[in-house]
């Protein structure tokens, strides 16, 4: 991939080093980013699924789903983040790039939107597992999965990852 923009620190390494490490940690960063998308997917699809859900059963195997999903969301964040920071340093692209601000920026929001709005979920799963031998979900199961706030919240964070995967590729301000 050919890159327009200028690169600041000096290579530490030799070339070859630097461009087999820096090449190990862009995977890494890439598989972390693919695992961040996969637990969103996932997350949203079971959650979505459960929502339409009859019994307390289907539900709570449906959160359950969910959560795996969140999981991979978790592992993701903190594979990105990490070989994030360190493409940071290898690549000398300093702190003060526009792109990267508001990619940190955007991913800590989504961190705390997605924090805020897994809440309901997780009330229901717990909700649904204590239901799990009844024939129906109880309305304080059905106001929790239908809560639209929570809803609102959590797909806001997914489209912000969206915007920070935009904001990688097409660095905006970037020489
Ligand atoms: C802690 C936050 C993050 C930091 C510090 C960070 C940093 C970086 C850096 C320095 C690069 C290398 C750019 C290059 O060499 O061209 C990169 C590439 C990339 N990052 Fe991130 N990143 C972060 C979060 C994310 C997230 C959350 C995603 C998506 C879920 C993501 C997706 C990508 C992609 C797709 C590339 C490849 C872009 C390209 O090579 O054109 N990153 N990131």
């Amino acid at each position: 991939m050919q890159h327009t923009y200028q690169r600041r620190s000096p290579a530490r390494c030799s070339d070859d080093d630097r461009f087999s490490v820096e090449s190990v940690v862009l995977f890494s960063h890439l598989l972390g980013a693919f695992l961040l998308v996969s637990g969103i997917v996932v997350t949203g699809v079971a959650f979505e699924a459960a929502r339409r859900g009859q019994t307390p059963l289907q539900i709570a195997t449906l959160l359950g789903l969910a959560r795996v999903g969140a999981l991979l969301v978790v592992v993701g964040t903190l594979l990105v983040g990490a070989f994030g920071f360190w493409l940071v340093e290898l690549g000398g692209f300093g702190y003060a790039a526009g792109w990267l601000d508001a990619a940190l920026a955007l991913l800590a929001v989504s961190i705390v939107l997605g924090a805020i709005g897994g809440r309901r979920p997780k009330r229901a799963r717990h909700l649904a597992v204590a239901e799990i031998n009844a024939r129906d979900a109880s309305s304080e199961l059905r106001r929790l999965l239908d809560d639209r706030g929570a809803r609102t919240l959590n797909y806001l964070a997914a489209l912000l990852i969206v915007v920070i995967i935009a904001l990688m590729v097409f660095k905006p301000g970037a020489a």
